[in-house]
């Protein structure tokens, strides 16, 4: 995936905020600030929401999608807000989100037009802030918002704001089903019962670190190497929650994928197929196979080995 790139369109600002999974995700341990450790591997899809700005007086937001907030409850909103007030007192924007990807899902679309937001708005205040600087207010709106800023598939650590780019040595072949219920982040992580971490980590001895190093590992080996290693801590309570992935869960592994796993704390549920028809032809079966509540949608994401997404 190219960074994210504000282009000039119409009298506009506007900048692609593209999805991502997790195909891989474990929680260390809960921290003393109360957020948890993880070790997770990101990668973003090409699934996008649309951040548009123009200059105006104060901000506003509008959004295509009824159900979300357009004041200070919206990522957008808070984004905004944030870099005025840290690096440009006085400015404002009129804002515009298109949103393609669901929310309550999983799949990053808060964060990801939150960082959307900050390199929109940074090109039309002309305020020449670096990754970095931008990195630092990310973080401060959302775990998953640094990421967006960074250059694509990454292995993350702390909150999930430490990336370290790690591309797949292969073609990915994803196929994402959204359940028609969502899933909240919060409620997710308070239900987890996770050990107290002892102090600050790499002070203590972690035995699961093997299995990071084996994903790793894997990631540049074979696409059905990875298959069998997708892991999400957060899948128990999401499953408390929300019986019918399971059930999801089963269709996938009936339609021969080489592995499914939830995405973030959910409720999207991904599978690797082996290749790109083999993605296609398990969407098109969950779509017309899968009627119980119903997916509330279906996406295929492929790329090829070394694409940028
Ligand atoms: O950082 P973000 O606002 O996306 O997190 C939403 C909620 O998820 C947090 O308030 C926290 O309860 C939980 N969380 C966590 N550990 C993380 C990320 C999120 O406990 N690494």
């Amino acid at each position: 995936m190219l960074p994210l790139v504000a282009r000039d369109y119409g009298g506009w600002c506007q900048v692609w905020a593209p999805a991502k999974v997790n195909l891989y995700l474990r929680v260390v341990g809960k921290r003393p600030d109360g957020f948890h450790e993880l070790a997770t591997y990101m990668l973003p899809i090409p699934l996008y929401d649309t951040v548009l700005a123009r200059p105006a007086a104060g901000i506003s937001l509008q959004c295509d999608d009824p159900s979300l907030p357009v004041d200070s409850a919206n990522l957008v909103w808070k984004a905004a807000a944030l870099l005025a007030c840290r690096h440009a007192p006085g400015c404002g924007a009129e804002i515009e989100l298109r949103k393609r990807i669901p929310h309550q899902a999983g799949m990053g679309g808060g964060s990801s037009d939150a960082a959307a937001a900050l390199v929109c708005l940074n090109h039309l205040w002309k305020l020449n802030l670096g990754r970095t600087e931008l990195k630092a207010l990310a973080l401060e709106l959302g775990s998953d918002v640094p990421f967006f800023l960074g250059n694509g598939p990454a292995w993350c650590t702390g909150r999930g704001e430490n990336l370290t780019p790690i591309a797949p040595a292969f073609g990915t072949n994803l196929v994402v089903v959204k359940p028609r219920e969502g899933l909240g982040t919060r409620e997710i992580f308070q239900r987890l019962s996770a050990p107290n971490l002892p102090g600050p980590v790499g002070e203590f001895p972690d035995p699961e670190k093997k299995a990071d190093q084996a994903f790793q590992n894997a990631l540049g080996q074979t696409t059905s190497a990875l298959g069998k290693l997708l892991r999400n801590d957060l899948q128990v309570p999401s499953c408390q929650m929300l019986p019918s992935l399971d059930e999801i869960r089963g269709e996938l592994v009936a339609a021969g994928v080489l592995g499914v796993v939830m995405t973030g704390s959910g409720s999207a549920v991904v599978a690797l197929a082996a290749d790109a028809s083999k993605a296609v032809s398990v969407a098109q079966r969950l779509k017309s196979a899968w009627t119980p509540s119903g997916p509330g949608a279906v996406y295929v994401a492929c790329s090829a080995a070394g694409e940028s997404r």
